[in-house]
């Protein structure tokens, strides 16, 4: 869950890696360095932290060479310090890596290279490639490179460098993710796109177990039985501007913000009016597939797990397709059952995340058809699946994730409905009325977005309360469990969801005045009785934060004697969210916004380090 990059050309290496490096500093950013090839020496910097300390000792001691490599890491194998930074060198200080991985089987290499005589400085696995690279050395580092990568087990992507020979920069894959850039009189390396947007537009999207030799001016491909590999330069479709903060004090502000744009760009070309049908692009299912499909099981991760808790209720309810949702690292621990017939919808932004990647491998074996939901163009989820229908977020860089979420909710809605169309399974009505619902998604997210101050003004009140409780019901479950993971994972508030029909079986122990407590409550099937839990949760002094459809008097009358007896004003909810009214089953996605920014205001509120939790990283590319 490292980032790397490289640069060889005529400029210096040391600002392009670094200016890359920033880029990727979201996966990951305990510690970092750099190093160049100079005058036929190495010349290195490694601290322990972020970036910041990186580009202050750059400037202490500048660096000068046309070639170099550099990472940001998060750290797997070894505490956070210099020592345990990359790149990491081999013994004679000629060869120099940097990783993105796990290496499996180091602990055996590292006994058999101590053996041999080397000496090792740090705690990582990644050392022992610095090693083995300088073991199988004869003057052609791709060849060292080649026979180092056939003893290794386990995952990589590596950027290697040798004092010998200044004008190669080599790279190299298995499972963690590398792309080529390609420039004039300059080529980069790099774990994405958005790294190296900056500097150029066209890429090689790196296969496994593919190997790359670059020059300035060249850039050569083969596999490890040296046979030539050919790929179609990949245009990045989005601008550089994209990958910065455009005026936003976080990337996660920006890309709360950038959810409206992003919601039309996911719906054009799928979805231009409530009365046509749905239209994919080739996802990798016929109409006959579609009308055989016997069970749908979603799986991912986190935020996109939460996603797919929304999607089984729109397959249900939509397509009538039985449909489970599964954690995917939990996914391998069990032995579903796969008819033919299953489809088995991967949600993932990055399309990378390792236990979302095993988790498809199973279904895959088990015989379920594949489906991405996928942000990162041509990342190895979108490959490995049959078909894949992109959210078309653009990057998203903050740790926490927020438009990909959204526009997950949406795609896996037009899926559902695409589904319902194609079995008639569901009236046309209620297909109008969701279709009307999604088309007004981006209007509305506009709205809640001028709105903000309303936020702003909410958690002003709650920001330095300890816990939280997230209660919903129905498909709004999920804005609860997604509301909750925002708020822990940026603020470190203690924030926990629940079904509000489980809040009676134990967690209302929990609520007392210092806990507040966010009840989803949009008026649908769920209403009444959330409107019971608002009042229970108040009778027990617990602040109560409701989120609301415009207009819905009832959620403010809350303890109000319908039939007779005074008005309990004390059992109104404290605060109050209201969203534009929309389809029940389309509320998660304006729900969520707000609950990201009150996440992020109250962060920041805090002081945190909003785009850069402590722990987390974007992209969780080990199990
Ligand atoms: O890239 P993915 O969508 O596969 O990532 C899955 C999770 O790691 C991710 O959603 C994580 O939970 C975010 N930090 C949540 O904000």
């Amino acid at each position: 869950m490292c980032g790397i990059v490289g640069y060889i050309g005529q400029r210096q290496a040391s600002a392009i890696c670094l200016a890359g490096l920033r880029r990727l500093e979201y996966r990951g950013y305990d510690s970092a360095g750099i190093v160049v090839v100079n005058a036929g020496r190495l010349d290195l910097h490694k601290v322990a932290g972020k970036l910041d300390s990186l580009a202050r000792a750059l400037e202490r001691r500048p660096i000068a060479g046309q070639i170099g490599i550099g990472h940001t890491r998060w750290a797997t194998h070894g505490k956070p310090s210099e020592t345990n930074a990359h790149p990491h060198l081999s013994c004679n200080g000629r060869i120099a890596v940097v990783h993105n991985g796990i290496i499996e089987n180091y602990q055996e290499l590292r006994r058999q290279l101590q053996a041999a005589g080397h000496t090792f400085r740090s705690q990582t696995d990644t050392e022992v490639m610095a090693h083995l690279v300088e073991q199988h050395y004869a003057g052609d580092p791709r060849e060292a490179v080649r026979r180092a990568v056939g003893e290794l087990q386990g995952a990589f992507a590596f950027g290697v460098v040798c004092a010998d020979n200044p004008g190669e920069l080599i790279a190299v894959r298995r499972f963690s993710p590398l792309v080529v850039g390609l420039g004039d009189g300059e080529n980069f390396i790099a774990s994405d796109m958005g790294a190296i947007r900056a500097e150029t537009d066209r890429v090689y999207v790196i296969g496994d177990d593919e190997l790359c030799r670059i020059t300035a001016d060249r850039v050569e491909i083969i596999d490890l039985e040296l046979r030539p590999v050919r790929h179609d330069v990949h245009v990045i479709p989005w601008p550089a501007e994209a990958a910065e903060k455009g005026g936003h004090k976080k990337f996660m502000h920006k890309e709360i913000h950038e959810q409206p744009v992003a919601m039309r760009a996911c719906l054009a070309g799928r979805l231009s009016s409530a009365d046509k049908p749905v239209t994919f692009e080739d996802i990798g299912l016929t109409a006959d597939n579609i009308r055989r499909l016997r069970k749908v099981v979603f799986t991912a991760c986190g935020t996109a797990y939460h996603a797919g808790v929304v999607g089984r209720f729109l397959m249900e309810k939509l397509a009538r397709i039985p449909a489970e949702t599964d954690i995917a690292a939990e996914l391998r621990h069990r032995d579903p059952v796969v008819f033919e017939d299953t489809l088995c919808i991967v949600i993932s932004q990055s399309g990378e995340t390792a236990d979302t990647l095993e988790a498809l491998r199973t279904m895959k074996r088990k015989g379920a058809r594949i489906l991405g939901v996928i942000n990162v163009v041509d990342s190895t989820i979108a490959r490995e699946g049959d078909g894949v229908a992109y959210i078309q977020a653009g990057p998203e860089i903050g740790v926490a994730s927020t438009k990909a979420y959204t526009l997950q909710i949406l795609t896996i809605a037009l899926l559902a409905l695409h589904f319902a169309e194609v079995r008639g399974a569901a009236s046309a009505e209620e297909l109008r009325a969701i279709k009307a619902a999604l088309l007004a998604a981006p209007a509305h997210a506009e709205e809640l977005l001028r709105r903000e101050s309303d936020v702003v003004a909410v958690a002003r009140k709650h920001f330095q309360k300890t816990s939280a409780l997230f209660l919903a019901r129905g498909v709004n479950l999920a804005s609860a469990m997604e509301g909750a993971l925002k708020m822990k994972e940026i603020s470190y508030i203690h924030a926990e969801a629940y079904s509000a029909g489980e809040m009676k079986h134990g967690p209302i122990a929990l609520v007392c005045p210092d806990v507040f407590v966010v009840a989803v409550a949009p008026r649908g099937p769920t209403h009444d009785e959330m409107i019971g839990n608002i009042m229970e949760i108040k009778a027990r002094s617990g602040p109560v934060i409701a989120v609301a459809f415009d207009g819905d008097t009832k959620v403010l009358q809350t303890g109000a004697d319908d039939a007779a007896g005074p008005r309990d004003t004390t059992a109104q909810p404290n605060d109050m969210i209201w969203v534009p009214p929309t389809h029940e089953m389309v509320s998660p996605v304006t729900i969520a916004i707000p609950l990201q920014l009150l996440a992020y205001h109250v962060a920041d509120l805090r002081g945190e380090h909003i785009d850069q939790p402590r722990n987390l990283a974007k992209t969780v590319t080990v199990k």
